[in-house]
């Protein structure tokens, strides 16, 4: 957190992986968010100097073509996504010291700089290859964008990497018929010169990084299985055009993206110096030259890990640079026992999230399922409401909102001067180191778990001594004040073991004690003659309303979306699975009149249509409504499926959908049968 250290704690760098600048974040980004955020929390309250640095990953093929779809430029493009992200990190309360762009100045010299000392270390051989090249889009195809069928099982309509069906890893050229996803053309063979970054060399370097312990026994037992099939040399270069950096002394090459995505944190660390620090190259130099006494960190997901795990740490090693103490991988999420679908709502973007529910609930779910190792975790939201109603609301919070009301009105807002059970506080004491070193190692599930046993026995403390039935007894009333400023203080012992996870609450809890921000130390010594203020309510349960809304706007932003853009290019959205001709058959397309089209309040994207489909009408939701005025509509015959499930959304009941093609915005038609079709005609 601070740029110069002046103290003999720990100096820690601390990363989480850097998220594509092409899309929203949602749930399952923040898991590793959330997590990382709360370690580094917990390492600056424990008075260590832990900095944490973060960026978009603002480069490669799909950026490119995303900002060529929205008609912008990538700038344009990666600056709108930047101020997207950041606002939805601020919202969950990470809080990054520095959270920068990949396509920075500094990210562009320091690619430079450790490629050309990979080269000068003869660390870079080049060879040329033979690539799928798309003639109409006069480009060269990244794997993605090549379809064809299975080489090995002969499935249609697979990826130019490997197999859905069967598994198989192959090239692009190795399918049969391939299509390019950018133009449905047949790409044809074109020779390439590449640059391939000698991995291989560095295998022994990294089998001794491993021994170290640098990384979960899980991932280094996969990349004894990476050792055993061999290092190949990596491809670190792609064609123009692309969206990147230029590769110097070569001609329209540019880095892969995944070279400069993991510079990127070097990047982002030099960005947060130069504006932190007075000798920001001294301090940088400090943090990354080998034998840096700065311990270095990577977050990342499970499906990263080889990048992290190989060859980031070769790179390093191979310009002269220090080594990552640690990287630590985590699980994906899933929602209700399964993968987060659009369909069923469960995708949950960030801001919808925002929307409907507090950001600290998700942060204390979320630490109460997380371990350190890779497995996945669930969130499961009959589960979420539950805990967090119980362990957060029903417990700690219920502590203050006990004890407060007769410390407030019977004793002016004042706390004994000493504690009248030593021994209970001292349970609290001695359980922290264990809490303590459960962060430390991301163990917060286990974490969770013993605070909530400590709440538990503050609570029965309470329960025991029932100061509501003290207070009406002239002998006791002074002993309320004891029990209540014993209540108080496991509270104060409880928000300082849970701060790293729930900072907000933390915050309003240190103004209603009166007291300045608590870091882990301040446990041993117990809040007495001290004047509180008054209690207001820390945090409110869980509405299961709010989350029925939360799953309902997370399936109607889809579905805003999906009528918008019906044709999307193959790239981005690919031909959903095979239908049998029985599952088309079901579907049942009707011509419909259009008997009355209206504005919907409050939506940018649907119109209200009143469809006839002889003999009924029904009310659709269609988002069409930057193709149309609704007065065109009117009276023009459509297509719509007539037997689809009626769908509730925000402004209504949908009741069936009208079938529209473009690639979006205005350029967006409805589909309309031939001249002469009735109302309730069948389409075949
Ligand atoms: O997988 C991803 O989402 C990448 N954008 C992560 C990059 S992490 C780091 F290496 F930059
Ligand atoms: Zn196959």
């Amino acid at each position: 957190m601070s740029a110069q250290n002046t103290s003999s704690n720990r100096r820690i760098l601390v990363t989480s992986a850097l998220p594509y600048a092409n899309g929203d974040i949602h749930l399952g980004h923040l898991v590793e968010y959330i997590q990382t955020d709360i370690w580094v929390r917990f390492q600056n309250m424990r008075g260590n100097d832990c900095t944490y640095v973060c960026a978009d990953d603002a480069h490669g093929t799909p950026i490119m073509l995303r900002a060529k779809r929205e008609g912008i430029t990538e700038q344009e493009l990666i600056d709108r996504v930047n101020a997207d992200h950041q606002a939805d990190f601020a919202g969950f309360h990470v809080n990054f010291d520095q959270y920068y762009s990949t396509h920075s100045p500094e990210n562009e010299t320091f690619c430079q700089e450790i490629y050309t000392k990979l080269k000068d270390n003869g660390y870079i051989v080049t060879k040329t290859i033979k690539q799928a090249y798309d003639e109409q889009e006069g480009m060269f195809l990244p794997d993605r964008f090549v379809k064809g069928s299975c080489p090995k099982c002969k499935t249609e309509d697979q990826y130019g990497d490997n197999c859905e069906a069967c598994g198989t890893t192959y090239s692009p050229t190795d399918l049969i018929n391939p299509v390019s996803a950018l133009s449905g053309k047949p790409p044809i063979e074109r020779d390439s010169e590449h640059f391939f970054f000698k991995l291989g060399a560095f295998e022994d370097y990294l089998k001794a990084w491993i021994e170290k312990g640098s990384i979960q026994p899980e991932i280094a037992n996969k990349l004894q299985e990476w050792f055993e099939s061999g290092l190949q040399n990596w491809d670190i270069s792609r064609d123009a055009p692309y969206w990147g950096f230029q590769i110097p002394g070569a001609k329209d090459k540019y880095f892969y993206v995944w070279v400069d995505a993991p510079i990127g944190y070097m990047a982002s660390h030099k960005h947060w110096l130069t504006n932190n620090s007075d000798t920001p190259e001294e301090d940088f130099d400090q943090v990354w030259n080998q034998g840096s006494e700065t311990e270095l960190y990577h977050f990342i997901g499970k499906d990263i890990a080889y990048f992290h795990t190989l060859f980031w740490p070769a790179m390093l090693k191979g310009a002269g640079l220090r080594e990552p103490n640690g990287v630590f991988c985590h699980g994906f999420l899933t929602v209700n026992g399964a993968k987060m679908s659009k369909s069923r709502g469960t995708f949950i973007n960030a801001k919808t999230y925002l929307k409907h529910l507090n950001p600290e609930y998700l942060r204390y779910y979320f630490a109460a399922k997380l371990g350190n190792g890779v497995d996945d975790i669930d969130l499961n939201l009959e589960d979420f409401s539950q805990r967090v109603n119980s362990d957060l609301v029903g417990k700690v919070v219920n502590i203050a909102s006990r004890c407060a009301g007769f410390v407030n009105k019977r004793f002016d807002g004042k706390l004994s001067n000493e504690l009248s059970e030593p021994e209970l506080y001292q349970a609290f004491t001695d359980a922290s180191e264990s809490i303590i070193t459960r962060y430390e190692n991301r163990q917060y599930s286990q974490a969770m778990r013993e605070i909530m046993a400590l709440a538990d026995k503050a609570n029965q403390y309470i329960d025991d001594n029932k100061p509501w039935q003290m207070i009406k007894d002239d002998a006791l009333v002074d002993q309320v004040q004891d029990v209540c400023t014993m209540g108080l203080n496991c509270f104060r012992a409880l928000i300082i073991l849970l701060k790293p996870v729930l900072p907000e609450l933390s915050k309003h809890a240190e103004g209603f004690l009166n007291i300045d921000q608590l870091s882990f130390a301040d446990i041993h010594t117990p809040l007495l003659d001290h004047n509180i203020n008054k209690f207001k309510p820390l945090m409110t349960r869980v509405e299961a309303e709010s989350i029925e809304k939360m799953i309902e706007d997370s399936q109607e932003s889809l579905k805003e979306e999906d009528t918008q853009v019906v044709s999307g290019p193959l790239a981005d959205d690919p031909i959903a699975e095979t239908i049998s001709f029985d599952d088309f058959a079901k579907i049942d397309l009707r011509v419909a009149k259009i008997a009355n089209a209206e504005h919907v309040e409050g939506a940018d994207k649907l119109l209200q249509l009143t469809l006839d489909i002889g003999g009924e009408t029904r009310n659709v939701f269609a988002g069409i409504k930057s193709a149309y005025k609704p007065e065109d509509l009117i009276g023009k015959h459509t297509v719509m499926v007539a037997n689809l499930a009626p769908r509730k959304m925000r402004f209504g009941l949908s009741e069936g959908m009208v079938l529209a093609a473009g690639p979006g915005g205005e350029d967006l038609f409805i589909l309309e049968p031939h001249e002469g079709a009735l109302p309730g005609y069948k389409v075949k």
